[in-house]
């Protein structure tokens, strides 16, 4: 049987061997990623893939707890991060509130927060209080609204040195890992290279030490857009789409049920 990850297993990662991290929100795909999956992040971004939101910013602590319950049923034997929400962690005392709530409520192993060096001090209290932190720089969804837009971050030297500087604090803040989102692949190399903790990728070139994608990008079900960052591993949508019509049509037809389906 698979064994779930240590956050020292994690951590020694590094250099060794690339980590595969998935989102996932639910018990049911979070038990097919399993098998696969080093890591599973519940990731607010299911306020945008499965509640139709423009954004992350809406998705609230009780979704969060109640997605991270049911991705922990789900992946009994995977490490499994609870994503903080927007407005979850605006002072260290909110965060540790919030994230001892987190630990109270669901067994998630970790808790993920956006932030570069201004975060720091407060992902110390946390992990001076017991709580395993991801940290999260780079392109910083949660700040979407603040900032007018999705931006590339690492495209000039001196963005570059102000990631690399997030990543040093957060890391010396305790973090186990970071995830390093939408930054020029030379940029994330060198964070990479800058710390000793791994940093996991989305949109941040393949010169890192592990992988993240939303299960529904790269399955290939999420329709509304693709970033450039996204490969699509199948075409969810059009097999989900085709299985339906299909039913349909033999709904229609009263071919289904067949005698094999009825009692
Ligand atoms: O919410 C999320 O799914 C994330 C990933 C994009 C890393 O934070």
């Amino acid at each position: 049987m698979k064994k779930k990850l240590s956050i020292n297993a994690i951590k020694k990662s590094k250099n060794e061997h690339q980590l595969t991290m998935i989102t996932a929100y639910d018990a049911l795909f979070a038990s097919l990623f399993e098998e696969s999956a080093d890591m599973i992040l519940v990731g607010d971004s299911l306020n945008m893939s499965f509640g139709g939101k423009a954004d992350t910013l809406s998705a609230t602590l009780d979704q969060m707890i109640y997605h991270t319950n049911a991705v922990c049923n789900g992946a009994k034997n995977t490490f499994v991060i609870c994503d903080m929400p927007f407005g979850s962690y605006n002072s260290s005392r909110q965060a540790l509130k919030n994230a001892v709530r987190v630990y109270q409520e669901c067994p998630a192993d970790a808790i993920k927060i956006e932030g570069g060096k201004d975060k720091a001090p407060l992902v110390k209290i946390l992990t001076d209080n017991g709580i395993a932190v991801c940290g999260h720089i780079g392109l910083l969804p949660q700040s979407v609204r603040g900032e007018g837009g999705y931006i590339v971050r690492g495209k000039d030297v001196q963005d570059m040195e102000q990631l690399i500087e997030d990543a040093e604090a957060i890391e010396a803040a305790g973090a186990f890992a970071i995830v390093v989102e939408g930054v020029k692949a030379q940029a994330a190399k060198a964070i990479a290279l800058a710390v000793n903790i791994p940093i996991i990728g989305i949109g941040a070139g393949c010169d890192v030490d592990g992988q993240v994608l939303v299960f529904s990008d790269m399955l290939g079900l999420f329709e509304a857009f693709t970033p450039k960052f996204v490969k699509k591993y199948m075409d969810g949508a059009g097999l989900v789409k085709e299985a339906v019509a299909s039913y349909k049509t033999e709904v229609q037809s009263k071919s289904f049920p067949s005698s094999e389906h009825t009692y």
